[in-house]
Order: C-alpha cells, then structure tokens, then sequence
C-alpha cells in the first residue's frame, strides 16, 4: 500500500462498570498518559524503581537515532527479579506455575521450587561450559521445564532462543544455525491431541550438521525414556540433580542481551529479534501489572505458547516479575473436549484470562453450550491478543466467557515491540474493533507514507514515534534489518501494519502492510513457505498468499508451478503439504495449492502477491504499472 484510504468505522461504545476503575492499578488513563507525556522517562524511572537492581543507571534513556539504550550503567539479573525478590519475601511458597496436561494431570510449583529448579539447571548448563553470551537454543513443549530452561539461561547470563515445539526440522535448523546455539534444550517427546509429538527426533534432524551444537539436553518424559548419545547428549533431570543447589545471579548490564526470539520476515529469512535486559523487564513488568492490573490474589492464564514473544513477556517474564501465579496448559484448546478451557477456569479459579481470536472463533464455532457448562464466576478481566479482534468475536467474548463484567484489553504489539503497546486500560469505554489507544509509556500514531498523521476515517501506517523501554535493540546479525524499522517512515518505527483512528483516537488495526500472513494468530512469511515448497524437486516456482477464513483470519493459499515433466494431482499435493510440514511444521501448511502455469511478477522479478490476491478474492489488483506480463 502506497496510499491512504477511507475506512468506514462503527461507532458502538461499551461502557464498563465504573467500580472497577476504583482499584485498578491505573485509574484514570487520561492523567496517567498526561503525566507520562510531562516527563517520559521520569514516568519510566518510577516503573524501574519498584525492581530490584544491582546497581543503578546514570541515565534511563540514551537515545541516538534509531539506537536507543535505557537505564544505561545499570545492572541487574531478571531472575533475581522474578525469583529471589519473592522467595526472600512472602511469596516464597505462592505458586508460580500450574501446569495442567491434556488429560488433566497437574504440577505446581512454588516460587522456592521454581527458584531451586533454576538454579540447578542453571548451574548443570554452566557445568557443561555454557557462559554468559553463548546462545542456548530451546526446543521444548509446553511444560514448567520450559521456563526452568529460560530462566536458567537468564541466569548465568545465556541468550536463550526459545524456537517453538511446533516448528518442523527445517526451521529450528536455520534457528539454531543462525544463533550459532552452543547447546539444544528439548525434550523426547511433547503431547497434543492425544498423540506424542517426537520432539527430540526433529532436533536429531535439524543438527545433523550444524558445527556450533556441542551439547543436546533432553527433558525425558516418555516411557521408555528416549536413547541418549551419552557424547553429546545429556538427560536434563541428571543434569539438574547432580548439580549445586545454590547459582547467584549473573550481574547483568542493562544492554546486555536476554534472548533472541526470531520472527517471520517479509523477505528471506527470519529475523532474529534481540531483546536486552533492563528495558525489557521493565516494560513487561510495568505492562503486566497495568494493563492485566495484576494483584497478589490474581489467577493469570494465558492461553500462548512460551514459544512465542506472548509467552516470553507475558506467561515468564512479566507476571513472574509481578509475583503473579500463572497457569500453563499443553495440550490444544478443544482437546480432550471443546469445554477443556473453561474447565480449567472453574477448577483453577482463573482471574485473568488472556488469549487470541482465532482460538475465540473456534470456540464460538462449537457454541455456548461449552462455557456455560462451567462455573466462569472467577473471571475478572479478559486480554486479546495476535489479530485484529473483530467486533462479532468480541461481543461474543464479552457476552459468553464475560458474562458482560470484564473488560477486554486487546492488546497490540509485537515480537519486536517485546511489551504491549496499545489496548483499552481496564475501566475505559471500549470499542469493538478497535485495540484502543497507546497505553501510557507510548507514544503511537497513525500517518501516511510521509509520517504525517492522517484524518479519523484515514487508513494508513501504524508508527511508533518515541523509543520504549522493550524496544528490540537490533536484529541479530542484521542491523541493517533493524534500521530499516526505523527508516521506512522518517523519525517513525513503522510496525509493518495498517491501522485507523476514530475521532476519539481509538486506533482499529487492520492487518499487515507487508507480506505477512497471520494464520491463527501466528505469524507466517509468504517468502519462508515459498521456499519451503521450492525446495520439494517437483516445484519450480512458489508464491503464496494469506485467504480471510472466518475461523483462522487467515489460511494459506499456494500457487504453484512445477517442474516440467512433473503433473499436478492429488497425491502431489498431500506429498507438498507434508514436505511443508516437516520443514516448517503445521501451521506453515497451505491449505489450498493450485498450480499454475505463470505468476505476476514485477520487472525485477519480485513476485506480485497481492495481485494474486486480488484475483482470489475478486478485488481490483491496484496499482499494476510494475507488472511485467
Ligand atoms: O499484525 C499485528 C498482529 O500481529 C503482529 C505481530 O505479530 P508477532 O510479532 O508474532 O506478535 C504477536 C503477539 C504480540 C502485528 O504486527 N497483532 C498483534 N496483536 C494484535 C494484532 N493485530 C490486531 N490487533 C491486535 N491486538
């Protein structure tokens, strides 16, 4: 999209009741966002000074275009934040984490069990030479030994990139082969629907030749437990008995990195987005507590997988920072029945609920019957996040699982964004369709090409005009990559997507400028599918597209053409879709291949996506002048 546009917006208007802004941690939006604006990084101090550090900053912000550092000189290790500041006070036996698995099989764990678990791990990694730097790839299904596996790592001063249990050998290969990870975190097998996902077979795959990986570290949870290579393979529960009780915490300066998590990119491969210590915690600190408004009593699910940023920030980092005790859940949402969530709600007393639309829909494909089944009286506040959350989903979240008493904060951010940035703050009037406005601590417009802000009514880019304390810091190994953010759009870090304000500054985003396919909440590259198809023999060429599906946003769409010698039919296309799968994993596979004889490319030979697009979908294809047939 070059141009602006005209969006024709709704004016619905939900006021919630006035009694829960009384206790909220934010009560009042307007004064909270004005005070920010009078001073921003005294604003952002004072979110600092309720953490723990080692040694405070000389400045919170150093900002040179587009590089920013904040709580500069300061040092400080998350860990201690999230675990050893509660275990010396009156958290020490809270819960932490309650782990549920498909077939209702439950852990706790305390902040003290929590603690001493990363604290052996910690020290088994170190005794496998693992030091403070070094990359430790993470490869594990949904269970507490994930986070264990994080916070270890973030203890001895590790940068761990967690890839997620979901992704097929091909992509955890060029993961692990980009971060150049020392060492693999994994476990022998995950569980979904029923069925035993062979984790460590997909690892053994993806480093057959990769030189960095000296150490496979292996959560055994099968029966039989898996083989080990007893070289380079170690057993994680081993590793953590045999190991000291006691790891101090890695002093941390505020810049050094904390992990790197990659993200689809529009072109080529991934991106390998570096996130640092110090701005990170407090961002994701200041955002779990004010925008879920966390408290003490709190029961906090979200629903992602710690695969994905949502998980980073918002299942270990932030609510761990808080104190908060968090619910994690392997397994699919409609599995073993289409009531497991709700189920967990009632049995755990869930408070804080927070998940993605496209799991929204599938519940309201299933019907109500399936929440009303349960006891949702514990709920106080409900969190959006991944997609746009249309205005049929929210009433019905509102409505059904709501039961119209909590507010939904839909949240907008991003991988690279590390913290939300913008919502409704809990207590404010809502508007269906709309994520709301920047939450305080961020400054978020609308505006054309030029970076001037367009009109109410205006469709245009969504930008971040001043730098915050999450803000990626590069992207790994690719600078240039990272500057790009900041100069698409002069002075603007420019998210990628389209956006448009109501006249009361309410900001409704629309999808992604670029070419980004947002299937069920996860972010796919048309370039990583293309080239994973190309890489079958019988393909020649690849484009793909995202298709609107009502349950997922999006599925993919396939255009093909083979190889000559080679003919369409229905056992190639199932062959396709595997080799997809095993290369990226499921959620990677198109749904629909067509193949083709010709794809509208430009003269430079870029493929022209969304006049593919526009075909599919009966739409007038744009601008064409570039088109080369
Ligand atoms: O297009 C926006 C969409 O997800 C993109 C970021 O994806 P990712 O880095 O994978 O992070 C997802 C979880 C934070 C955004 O550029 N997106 C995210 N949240 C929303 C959203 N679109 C609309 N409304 C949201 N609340």
């Amino acid at each position: 999209m070059t141009e602006t546009f005209d969006v024709k917006l709704d004016e619905k208007l939900y006021i919630p009741d006035p009694r829960i802004k009384e206790s909220a941690w934010t009560p009042d939006y307007t004064a909270a966002y004005r005070e920010f604006l009078q001073d921003p990084e005294g604003f952002w101090e004072k979110a600092a000074r309720e953490l723990e550090w080692f040694r405070p900053w000389e400045h919170v912000l150093e900002w040179e275009y587009p590089y920013a550092r904040w709580f500069t000189g300061a040092r400080l290790n998350i860990t201690y934040n999230c675990l050893d500041r509660h275990v010396r006070g009156e958290r020490r036996d809270k819960p932490a984490i309650i782990w549920r698995g498909e077939a209702g099989e439950e852990r706790i764990l305390t902040y003290e069990q929590l603690s001493a678990g990363v604290m052996r791990l910690a020290n088994g990694l170190k005794s496998l030479g693992i030091e403070k730097g070094d990359r430790v790839c993470i490869y594990m299904p949904l269970v507490p030994e994930q986070i264990i596996a994080m916070l270890a790592c973030a203890r001895i001063g590790a940068v761990h990139s967690v890839v997620f249990g979901g992704f097929g050998a091909g992509a955890l290969h060029m993961r692990i082969q980009d971060a150049e990870a020392r060492a693999v975190i994994t476990a022998d097998v995950g569980y979904r629907r029923g069925k035993t996902i062979p984790l460590k077979a997909i690892v053994d795959e993806a480093t057959k030749d990769t030189q960095s990986v000296e150490r496979i570290v292996v959560l055994r949870r099968a029966d039989p437990p898996a083989e080990l290579r007893p070289d380079r393979e170690v057993d994680l529960a081993e590793l953590m008995a045999n190991a000291a009780p006691e790891c101090p915490p890695e002093v941390m300066d505020a810049e050094d990195p904390l992990f790197i998590l990659y993200t689809s990119g529009s072109t080529g491969a991934p991106k390998g987005i570096v996130h640092t210590c110090g701005g990170y915690m407090v961002g994701t600190y200041y955002t779990t507590r004010h925008v879920f408004d966390i408290k003490d009593e709190d029961i906090f699910w979200c629903t992602a997988d710690t695969g994905w940023i949502t998980g980073h920030s918002y299942i270990v980092y932030g609510p761990l920072a808080t104190g908060a005790t968090v619910v994690i859940r392997e397994g699919t949402p409609d599995y073993p029945d289409p009531g497991a969530f709700w189920k967990i709600v009632q049995d755990l007393g869930v408070t804080i609920f927070y998940t993605a639309p496209t799991a929204i829909r599938m519940f309201m494909k299933y019907g109500e019957e399936w929440p009303d089944r349960y006891d949702l009286s514990s709920l106080r506040i409900l969190g959006s996040v991944g997609e746009p959350l249309n205005p049929e989903t929210f009433e019905w979240y509102y409505r059904v699982i709501g039961k119209e008493r909590c507010p939904i904060v839909d949240t907008w951010w991003q991988t690279e964004t590390g913290m939300h940035m913008i919502t409704t703050m809990i207590g404010e009037p809502m508007r269906p369709g709309f994520a709301g406005k920047p939450i305080p601590g961020v400054v978020a417009d609308v505006v054309d090409k030029d970076g001037n802000p367009v009109p109410p009514g205006t469709g245009g880019f969504l930008v971040i005009k001043e730098p915050w304390p999450a803000m990626l810091r590069t992207v790994y190994k690719n600078d240039e990559r990272y500057c790009r953010y900041w100069n698409t759009i002069p002075g603007c870090y420019t998210a990628g997507d389209l956006a448009v304000k109501s006249e009361d500054g309410y900001i409704m985003v629309l999808g992604r400028a670029d070419d980004l396919i947002v299937v069920a909440g996860h972010n796919i590259g048309t370039a990583e599918v293309e080239s994973a198809l190309v890489s079958h023999d019988a393909v020649a060429e690849a484009a793909v597209i995202g298709k609107p599906d009502p349950l997922k946003g999006n599925i993919i769409k396939a255009f093909v053409i083979l190889r000559v010698g080679e003919n369409p039919n229905d056992g190639l296309t199932a062959e396709l879709a595997r080799h997809v799968r095993k290369n990226l994993g499921p959620i990677a596979v198109p749904a629909e291949i067509a193949y083709v004889d010709r794809l509208p490319k430009t003269r430079s030979g870029k493929i022209m996506r969304r006049v593919l697009k526009a075909q599919e979908l009966g739409m007038d294809p744009g601008d064409i002048s570039t088109l080369e047939e």
